[in-house]
């Protein structure tokens, strides 16, 4: 393995082990985990492999095959950059009070650059996953997940929520990750897309538009506006949601509607999933864009014409996925439409003078584990 190699060619010794984690893509319930709500992501087959052995100091020594030479850092403030991420997940298990000392690092990367799934996550997730077997702490892979959101959240200091961490920690091959994000109480469900003849295109459209972080704060900003002035907890408890609207105005009003509509998408296709007709899911993909896209208005040009494109190709449905502003969308496609969705869609690049999109099929892939 690479990791190994670079491992002992950079701190002259075996790494103690090996640990994988993956990116995320979601299917359905998008900008609902920050709201108490409902998602259903699955891990992909790319992710971030490190290998890893304790120190006894407090030191960290991190390279990454992807940024060159190895940075040493003394203390977790001195990090910068992608190792925040990593160095974060240290800050968050001290805080919360668990033996967690230095390690040498060594971390390889193949998640699809700006493709929006969840790199950061993953790099988390290994590290949290591996900082758990290597110092004993004995904790879940939710605990991992939460450590390492809290590590993105007050170290890194973007406000996500816990889907895509949750999504890299406990994801199965073959299955989905329903998660009801006020419980924390997690499903895997089925998702066989071949039995189908089907296939999950992920759109790759290689921008990532600069508002993304600042304007992924305001939007739960407002969701929690919302909730505040329909006197309920989170968006999640409003049922009534005629009623809701019929007292909320502008963008609350907006935003209360997708995340509402949302939560109802995902369990509408949980049904499907579990009735077997995953053919007929498709409907509330597109459902899905278009609420992202006009009430919650987190979607992009790159986005929509890839969504377009691949339902003129004969997609059965088509979204943007993640936080919005760039990153992916993905496609469900039968087999037999395949090459016509990755025409369409590169087509209409073109006809644009866009950069050609990356397009790969994704299924499934196994959460975090050790390798060796
Ligand atoms: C980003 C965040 C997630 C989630 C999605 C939108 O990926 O990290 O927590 O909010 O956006 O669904």
């Amino acid at each position: 393995m690479r990791v190994v190699d670079v491992f002992r060619g950079t701190f002259g010794a075996e790494p103690e082990g090996v640990w994988h984690a993956p990116g995320r893509v979601n299917l359905i319930g998008e900008h609902t985990d920050y709201n108490d709500g409902f998602v259903l992501p699955f891990a992909v087959p790319w992710g971030v492999t490190a290998a890893v052995s304790p120190r006894q100091d407090g030191v960290v020594r991190l390279r990454s095959l992807q940024a060159g030479e190895p940075l040493t850092f003394e203390s977790l403030d001195e990090a910068e950059g992608w190792a925040r991420y990593v160095v974060g997940v240290f800050w968050a298990l001290r805080e919360a009070g668990h033996p967690v000392r230095g390690a040498d690092l060594v971390v390889d990367g193949d998640v699809p650059q700006g493709a929006g799934l969840s790199s950061s996550a993953a790099l988390e997730v290994v590290t949290g996953t591996a900082l758990n077997d290597l110092y004993g702490l004995g904790l879940s892979k939710m605990e991992v997940a939460l450590a390492a959101q809290r590590a993105e959240n007050d170290f890194v200091g973007m406000p996500c929520g816990i889907m895509d961490q949750a999504a890299s920690a406990l994801a199965e091959e073959g299955k989905a990750l329903f998660m009801d994000c006020r419980s924390l109480g997690t499903r895997n469900i089925p998702f066989d897309l071949a039995q189908h003849g089907l296939q999950l295109l992920i759109i790759n459209t290689g921008v990532r538009h600069e508002l993304a972080d600042g304007q992924y704060a305001r939007r739960r900003q407002d969701c929690e506006n919302a909730a505040k002035h329909l006197g309920v907890a989170s968006l999640r408890d409003v049922t009534d949601l005629a009623g809701a609207l019929g007292r909320l105005s502008g963008d609350e009003r907006r935003r209360a509607q997708h995340v509402v509509t949302e939560n109802h998408r995902v369990e509408a296709l949980i049904g499907l999933l579990r009735a077997g007709a995953v053919r007929e899911i498709g409907a509330l993909l597109n459902a899905s864009h278009l609420s992202l896209r006009d009430q919650f208005e987190v979607s992009c040009p790159e986005l929509d014409v890839a969504v377009e494109a691949s339902l003129r190709g004969r997609a059965r449905g088509a979204r943007m996925t993640g936080g919005g502003f760039g990153g992916s969308a993905i496609a469900l496609v039968a087999d037999e439409h395949v090459q016509a969705v990755r025409d369409s869609v590169t087509g209409a690049y073109a006809e644009r003078g866009w950069a050609a999109p990356g397009i790969y099929p994704a299924t499934p892939a196994a959460g975090a584990r050790r390798l060796a």
